[in-house]
Parts: structure tokens; C-alpha cells; sequence
């Protein structure tokens, strides 16, 4: 495995690898890795000839009032990860070499980027189109591995995708969970004490709701009020939204069938957490 910081180097190398014939995986991330970060490695290493990381945290998804600054960074250990996980390139590079100069040009992203996470966080997904777009113009032709942890994000990467022709195939990862099930996420370390188990009850709410769905409930708000009535009765958790959605454009559904995704957000503490299950889930947890 090697360690690539430079753009020329990292592009030299990939049409190097793509001139002899070999497929190129890249799984994007911003670092300190957990098992949820390694399936999508592993995804890549069995589809791919090469499998490329960039561990990158991207100051343009961060709100002034975001945790930029606390964001956990581990590269010692991240690269262990990679390591285990099959990577064969990690491609770490610094904010300057990224940003040489403030940007003059930015990806302006879908209608769908302005619900649920977006509201909450209004310059976020254009942060996140703006570096991906970025990276993959440096990968070059390659499939891109992204969590369906962050389903809206992995919705808005398709489209852009889409939209702009990008030569980039983008596959989408189930979640990974802890035994408990909370989805894993960098931002889990912050929980203190208590927090963590309070954190399960997005997982719950999320249960509950595709409980309420296989015994024959297919009122979309009534499913969403008993996902929102889960989190109001965790008295550490602070509910943002809890929606049922149409998967391709995350509009609200109101008569909802196994298409559907059940998407959720809360602030445990100051730790905001998200999570979704697709309707048609089999194995809830
Ligand atoms: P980051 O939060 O580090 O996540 C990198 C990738 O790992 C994303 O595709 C995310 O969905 C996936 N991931 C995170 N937790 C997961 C889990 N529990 N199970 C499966 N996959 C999981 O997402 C970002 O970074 C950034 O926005 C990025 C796309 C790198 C752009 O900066």
C-alpha cells in the first residue's frame, strides 16, 4: 500500500494502472475509519484491480459553527485500516493542496440537497458535490463506493453524476452497524456516559416504524409520528426530523411501500446523529 499527498502523483499513477488495463475502486472519506468505512474498501477490493482511499477532511462541508476543527484525525491508524481492508493507494492530501486558493467555482446541487439534512445545514451537500466532484476529476474513470449511511449524500452524488456525465460509476453500500445498532460513524466518539445508549433509539424508532409497516401500516405520517414518538420518550435525544421518502428524489411519501426509505436525525448532546432503512428491509437492524 501507498500514500500519495500530491494531485500529479495520484493522477500519474491511476493512468498508469487504467493504460495496463486495470480497473480503479475509490472509496472517498474524511478519515478516522471504522468497519462502516472498510466494507466500502472491501466492496471496491472484490469489483477492482486497484483500490484507491482519499482520506481528506473537507473544509467546505463545514458550517462555521460545524466541528471542522474537532473533526477526530488518526492517519496512523486509518492507514492500519486500509491496510486490513485491501486498499492499495491512499490518497491523503493536504488543504492546501487541495485549495491552493479559495474556490471561484463550486457545484450547485439538486432541488432534493435543500430537505432534511439540508435544512439543518444549508452550504453542506454543496461542500460535499463540490470536493467529490473535485476527486473525481483527480481519480479519473473509476467505480466510487459511497455508504448508504448517508443516503441523501449517495442520492445527490448519483445525480450529480448523472447530470454532469461523470465517467464514474457510483455504487451504494448497505449500513454498518455496532452490535447494539447504532449505525458506526466517526462522530460516535463523542458521546459521553449515557449518550451512548441513547443513541440506539434512532435505530429503534427506525425498527419500530418497519414493525409498524410489515403488520400492514401504510400511512407515511403515521409512520413518521411513531418514529418521531420513540425519540420524544429518550429524554438525551432531541428529535430533528423522522420521514418517510421516496428513494430517488427524497420527497415525503404519503401512502408508502417497500420502495420507501425511512430516513431520521437527532442531537444526542451536542452530537447530531442520522440513520435510515429501506421499507423493504428484511434483516432490521
Ligand atoms: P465520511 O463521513 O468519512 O464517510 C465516508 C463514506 O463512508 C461515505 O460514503 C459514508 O456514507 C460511508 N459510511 C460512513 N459510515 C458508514 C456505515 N456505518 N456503514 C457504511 N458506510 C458508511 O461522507 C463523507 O465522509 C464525506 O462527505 C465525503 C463523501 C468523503 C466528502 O468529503
Amino acid at each position: 500500500m501507498i500514500t500519495v499527498t500530491t494531485i500529479a502523483e495520484l493522477r500519474v499513477l491511476l493512468d498508469a494502472h487504467r493504460g495496463n488495463g486495470h480497473s480503479v475502486g475509490f472509496v472517498p472519506t474524511m478519515g478516522y475509519l471504522h468497519d462502516g468505512h472498510a466494507s466500502l474498501m472491501r466492496a471496491a477490493r472484490v469489483e477492482n484491480d486497484v483500490v484507491v482511499t482519499s482520506i481528506f477532511v473537507n473544509p467546505l462541508q463545514f458550517a462555521e459553527d460545524e466541528d471542522l476543527s474537532d473533526y477526530p484525525r488518526d492517519l496512523e491508524r486509518d492507514l492500519q485500516v486500509c491496510d486490513e481492508a485491501g486498499a492499495d493507494v491512499i490518497f491523503a492530501p493536504t488543504a492546501d493542496e487541495m485549495y491552493s486558493r479559495p474556490m471561484s467555482t463550486v457545484v450547485e446541487v439538486p432541488e432534493m440537497a435543500k430537505r432534511w439534512e439540508g435544512a439543518s445545514r444549508p452550504t453542506h451537500f454543496a461542500g460535499v458535490a463540490t470536493v467529490v466532484a473535485k476527486l473525481f476529476s483527480i481519480v479519473g474513470t473509476c467505480s466510487a463506493y459511497f455508504g448508504e449511511k448517508d443516503f441523501q449524500q449517495l442520492r445527490i452524488i448519483t445525480t450529480m453524476v448523472e447530470d454532469l456525465s461523470f465517467p464514474i460509476r457510483v455504487v451504494g453500500c448497505p449500513i454498518r452497524r455496532e452490535d447494539d445498532g447504532l449505525a458506526m460513524s466517526s462522530r460516535n466518539i463523542y458521546l459521553e456516559g449515557d449518550q451512548r445508549a441513547a443513541a440506539t433509539v434512532l435505530n429503534r424508532a427506525l425498527r419500530a416504524a418497519i414493525g409498524a409497516f410489515h403488520n400492514g401500516e401504510t400511512d407515511g405520517a403515521v409512520l413518521s409520528q411513531l418514529m418521531a414518538s420513540e425519540v420524544t420518550a429518550e429524554p438525551l435525544a432531541a428529535l430533528d426530523y423522522a420521514a418517510v421518502v421516496r428513494s430517488d428524489d427524497l420527497t415525503t411519501a404519503r401512502t408508502v411501500d417497500d420502495t420507501n426509505r425511512l430516513i431520521i436525525a437527532a442531537d444526542v448532546g451536542a452530537t447530531r446523529l442520522i440513520d435510515n432503512m429501506g421499507l423493504g428491509s428484511t434483516t432490521p437492524l
